[in-house]
Formats: C-alpha cells, sequence, structure tokens
C-alpha cells in the first residue's frame, strides 16, 4: 500500500514522476503527490484524490526540476486530505520525503521534534520521518560536516532511518542538493531503476519497465543514494554494498490496458496466456511429472514431506483451498490451508517433515510475510508462489515457483489466480509422482492440464456476451450466495468476493451443502444464488441444494456443462462452459463469475480497477 517513485536524470522530472504513479495507483489512491528540485529551491504539490486531480494540479501549476519524488497513498495515519499527503516536508522545506509503511513510534519522535521547535501540519507518520532527517542535516552542518557533496544527506538519512521503529521505503530529496535522492527501506519495498544518464526509484518494477529493464531490487537495511550518472548502495549496518543488476522479463505493453476499458477486464482475457506462461517450461514430458527450477529442496527431501500447510490472504488464500484439494488428492500428503494473519500467531504445533508455500500475488502482502517469517523461524521449510519477481516474499523464501503472469495491476486479482491453480497443479503432480501416482496417471493429468490455455480461451469466448446479459439483469441485487462444491467450494468463495471487492454488493460463498445449515434463511425472491455445478461427482448432489432454492423462490444462475438441458430446466439462468476433469473445473468456472463482478460493478459505476477503501498489496498487518 502507497507507492512511492523517484527519477533523477536529464529529462524534466514532472511527467515521469506522474506516469509512473498511474502504475503505482493500484497500491492505493487516497492522495496522490510530487515534489522537485531546482535550483537550491523546492517544489511541491499534492491533493487529496487520485492522480488525475495531481495531474490536474500539475497543469495549472507545474514543477520544474530533473530531480523529483512522488507518491501515492492509502490511508493509514491521517484522513484522505490535502495536507495528509505526500511529500512531507521536513525543517521548513529543508527536505522532502515520501513514505511507504508505518512508522511505529511516530508519536514519540514527534513530541521530541515538536519540543524541538519543528511544527508538524498534518497527522502522519510520515512527516516525523521528513523532520527527523532535516533535524540530523541541520546538526551535521553546524558540525561542519565535510564529506562528500551530499554525504550530509545521506548520513542524516543513517542516523534517521536508526531511529525508526516500524516499516519503510522512502526517498527523500533536499533543495540543498538538487542532484540526488536517498532512498532507504526496511520491511517496505523499494526497486532502483537503472538508466542510461538517469535513474529511478519505485516501490514496484512495474512503474519502470516503461522507462528501463535493468533493476536493482533493495534489501531491508539498504541506503541507495542516485544521482543521474550513477548509484551507490550501502547497508545500514555492514556498509557498501556490491549491487545485482537484474533484467526484468515485463514489457512496457504490459503494464498498458490497451483496448480494454480496465485492467481487470484486460487481465481476465490474458488468463489463457498467465496458464501457458505459468506452465512453460515445467512439464517433464519423459518422466511424466512436473518440473520446478527454485524449489532449492532435494527430491529426498521433498519425498519425505508429510504434511504441507498453504498460507495467503483474499484470493491467494483461495488457490490455497484448491491446492489442498489437488495435492490431498494427487499426492495423498494432508494438506491445511491458513489464513497468514492467523498463521502468524496461532504457533501451531509443527511436526518435522512439514514445509509451508506462501502464496501471494504481490509478494509483500505483511501478514503472508510475516507468516512464512515465524515459519522460518520454527526451522521448517518454507517456499514461495509469488508473481512479482524479486518481491520480499520471494527472496525471503528458501525457494519457490514464479507465476510469470505478468504485471496484474487491477486491484481484484484474476489472472494471478488461475496461474496460482495451475502451479498448485504442478504441484500436486510433481509430489505425486514421488509417491503412489504412475507414470500413465501423471501423463494423463499434465495433458488435460496442457489443455487448458486453449479451453479457457474457448470459455471466455462463449461466456462473455451472456455473463454481460446476466449482469444487466441482475445488478440491482442487494445480497448474492455463491455455492459450489469439491473443487468448487473455493471457486464460490472467489466468486463472492470478487462481487464484494468491487461491486460493493453483499456476496456470500458457501459449500453448497452447508446452505441448509444457516444460509438458506437468506433465500428469498429478490437473493440471487450463483450455483456452481458443472458436471462431476457431486453434480447430483449440488443439484439437489438448487432445488432447495428454488423451493423457496430463490432465483438460480447455474454454472454448468454445454448440453445440460436438465439444469436449464431449473435454474432461472445458465451459463454454459466446456466440460473438463473435476480437478481443472476451477480454471473455467471462475471465468465466468469474475466477469459477472466485473460487468455489475460497471453498471453500478464503480470504479473497478481501484475498489474503495482497498488496496492490491496490503502492506500492513
Ligand atoms: C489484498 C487484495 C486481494 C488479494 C490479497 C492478497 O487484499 O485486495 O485482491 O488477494 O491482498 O494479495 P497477495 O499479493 O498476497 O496475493
Amino acid at each position: 500500500m502507497c507507492g512511492i517513485v523517484g527519477f533523477v536524470g536529464k529529462r524534466p522530472a514532472q511527467d515521469i514522476l506522474v506516469e509512473s504513479l498511474r502504475l503505482l495507483e493500484y497500491r492505493g489512491y487516497d492522495s496522490a503527490g510530487v515534489a522537485t528540485v531546482k535550483r537550491g529551491e523546492l517544489f511541491v504539490r499534492k491533493r487529496a484524490g487520485r492522480i488525475d486531480d495531481l495531474a490536474e494540479l500539475l497543469r495549472q501549476d507545474p514543477v520544474p526540476g530533473f530531480c523529483g519524488i512522488g507518491h501515492t497513498r492509502w490511508a493509514t495515519h491521517g484522513a484522505p486530505t490535502d495536507s495528509n499527503a505526500h511529500p512531507h516536508v521536513g525543517g521548513n522545506g529543508l527536505v522532502a520525503v515520501v513514505h511507504n509503511g508505518v512508522i511505529e513510534n511516530y508519536a514519540t519522535l514527534r513530541q521530541r521534534l515538536e519540543a524541538l521547535g519543528y511544527e508538524f501540519q498534518s497527522d502522519t507518520d510520515t512527516e516525523a520521518i521528513a523532520h527527523l532527517i532535516a533535524h540530523h542535516l541541520v546538526s551535521l552542518h553546524e558540525e561542519g560536516h565535510n564529506g562528500a557533496p551530499g554525504e550530509a544527506l545521506v548520513e542524516a538519512v543513517r542516523q534517521a532511518t536508526a531511529q525508526l521503529k516500524g516499516t519503510y521505503g522512502i526517498a527523500v530529496i533536499s533543495p540543498l542538493y538538487p542532484d540526488m535522492i536517498v532512498g532507504a527501506r526496511l520491511g517496505s519495498p523499494l526497486v532502483l531503476g537503472v538508466g542510461r544518464s538517469e535513474h529511478f526509484l519505485a516501490s514496484d518494477s512495474a512503474a519502470l519497465v516503461r522507462h528501463t529493464g535493468r533493476v536493482v531490487y533493495l534489501n531491508d537495511g539498504e541506503i541507495v543514494t542516485v544521482r543521474a550518472d550513477e548509484f551507490q548502495v550501502e547497508h545500514i549496518e555492514r556498509g557498501a554494498v556490491v549491487p545485482s543488476i537484474q533484467t526484468l522479463d515485463w514489457s512496457a505493453e504490459d503494464t498498458d490496458k490497451g483496448p480494454y476499458p480496465h485492467y481487470m477486464l484486460k487481465e481476465i482475457f490474458e488468463q489463457p496466456r498467465a496458464i501457458e506462461n505459468a506452465m512453460r517450461g515445467r512439464i517433464n514430458d519423459a518422466d511424466a511429472t512436473a518440473h520446478f527450477g527454485g524449489l532449492n529442496l532435494t527430491p529426498q527431501q521433498l519425498a519425505q514431506v508429510r504434511r504441507i500447510i498453504l498460507t495467503g490472504c483474499g484470493t491467494s488464500w483461495h488457490a490455497g483451498l484448491v491446492g489442498e484439494y489437488l495435492i490431498e488428492e494427487f499426492a495423498r500428503i494432508p494438506v491445511e490451508v491458513e489464513y497468514a494473519s492467523e498463521l502468524r500467531y496461532r504457533n501451531p504445533p509443527i511436526e518435522p517433515g512439514t514445509i509451508v508455500f506462501a502464496i501471494a500475488q504481490s509478494g509483500e502482502t505483511a501478514d503472508t510475510l510475516a507468516a512464512l517469517r515465524e515459519s522460518k523461524r520454527k526451522g521448517i521449510p518454507t517456499l514461495a508462489i509469488v508473481n512479482v519477481v524479486g518481491s520480499t516474499i520471494a527472496r525471503e523464501a528458501d525457494g519457490g515457483i514464479y507465476l510469470h503472469a505478468g504485471p496484474e495491476i487491477g486491484v481484484a486479482s484474476t489472472k494471478a489466480f488461475t496461474a496460482q491453480i495451475t502451479v498448485l497443479t504442478l504441484l500436486a503432480v510433481y509430489l505425486g509422482r514421488m509417491r503412489h501416482l504412475s507414470a500413465p496417471a501423471g501423463a494423463r493429468l499434465l495433458a488435460n492440464l496442457r489443455r487448458m490455455p486453449e479451453i479457457v480461451q474457448r470459455t471466455l469466448e462463449e461466456v462473455h456476451d451472456p455473463v454481460r446479459e446476466l449482469a444487466h439483469k441482475y445488478h440491482n441485487a442487494r445480497n448474492f450466495l455463491y455455492l459450489g462444491r469439491h473443487y468448487n467450494f473455493p471457486i464460490a468463495l472467489e466468486g463472492a468476493l470478487k462481487l464484494k471487492e468491487i461491486s460493493y454488493i453483499h456476496a456470500e460463498g458457501l459449500p453448497a451443502a452447508e446452505m441448509k445449515h444457516g444460509p438458506i434463511a437468506l433465500v428469498d425472491e429478490q437473493t440471487p444464488s450463483v450455483i456452481i455445478n458443472p458436471r462431476g461427482w457431486v453434480y447430483e448432489k449440488v443439484m439437489a441444494n438448487l432445488e432447495e432454492i428454488k423451493a423457496r423462490k430463490g432465483p438460480v444462475i447455474a454454472i454448468a456443462n454445454e448440453g445440460d438441458t436438465e439444469i436449464a430446466r431449473r435454474a432461472d439462468d445458465v451459463v454454459y462452459v466446456p466440460a473438463v476433469e473435476d480437478y481443472l473445473q476451477p480454471l473455467v468456472t471462475v471465468i465466468p463469475l469474475q466477469l459477472l463482478a466485473y460487468y455489475i460493478a460497471v453498471l453500478r459505476g464503480c470504479d473497478v480497477d481501484k475498489p474503495r477503501n482497498l488496496a492490491k498489496s496490503v502492506t500492513v498487518e
């Protein structure tokens, strides 16, 4: 949450900062701001609202200079007002700071700084960082600090960050040093983009790909000093660091909306490619198994695994539930799926032979990161299934599997979810083949999986128009139920979450049979139930649940297989999806539910890519 950017080079900074902020807007959109420096002067523009509002302000009142920082905010400390917007200025214009994270000791710092005469203009924790850096800078100047030009600013950041408790990714500029930015991180992401005679800072490499494909992922405790032609990285305790420059495999087009009105719709339609990329190079036909390059566990260690914990939040947790069914069915290993926010505090007994997989799109979710750290502390091998390369979870895990789904920018996760399920299917086959699963059985499972990009493509083409029509019929409903069983139970949860997130309609996802233990009381003529019932071994059971709802006059939208005329007679509306084996159904049945949520949200006038109160990457507890 919160996105920060920085630019220093030989081009005007303003437009580059605004454009980069647009690509980070998914991280928060309560307010936005930029600050630049030129010839000893600091220029700050900030405003509550979206990046568009900031862009309008800058059109009327532009900022000059070739060096600047920017911020898009998801409010934690202080309401989303103009004065709480970043950048925050310290020491009467001596420094400007943008910050992502939470400073836990800000109240104490604020008291001390106010006692020293610093006047606070906002309710934020960040302003304490700005005044603290300014305070150290003034002291260093008074003491006659005489390092290389700009060294005093780096030293002031060093001294200030040493006093901070909590998490931060920060970028700092000062009109005294108009050719440099100082960045630092602890617990919040920060990436350096390396260009030709220009450098960039950002919370996420997605903001950089239009300018450079070469990046340095900063580690916790590192401070980076950036100028147009050079940069240096140091660790706050260990001194100079030799940075490793990595090449991004994302391109600028990946971050464009293309012909789509929203990122979410674009990402829904990218799912065939995301599934394809998630399995690329990972199927070993000769041995009828999967292959992963980065698990960092020996086959012996993996063969001895007796229990798996899958952990994550939101949509990633739902993917974990599908993973539980897959791994238990094909590898016969007991699996538990834990909310990361619970796992981190629950302290479950862990037996030898347990491994943990942390599942995340962003690789930055604070609760998932904390669960991963807690598992590592207990000495459990902890692996990651993550989309964002170089993210904190990916780097702190002992090993893992990247999704390769490409940047996901819409706040509601879609293509990362189907990529996660694809990877979990491969993992189930891989672990199964180390155990009882025969080569012909493994080969059959993988051959079916391989057809999924094409089947999902067909699903998209076939369900798109009917689902858009359905949205017109149902978009005024106030409550929805989503029911599914077996592999489609997690999909019921995911369908309900998508609708809640972006259309603000109350929805509950349930295992279809649980409905009669309470939620059936909610059924009436105004409450539609989405019943996911493709043909499979629980088909008849779910059909009985459908009848129970119809008997109580509840409208039913069925997700069923092509040619199922039986269900068409009983349900009010049917969306037909291609028939696939039970274990692959989630990849198909989730598609109409994503589109239903999308079109209902559009019809209700909701901001699909930036739903209220949410942020894509939740880096606070
Ligand atoms: C937020 C987002 C969800 C997402 C969850 C987990 O709550 O709004 O869409 O599923 O975080 O994100 P992660 O990056 O850990 O998968």
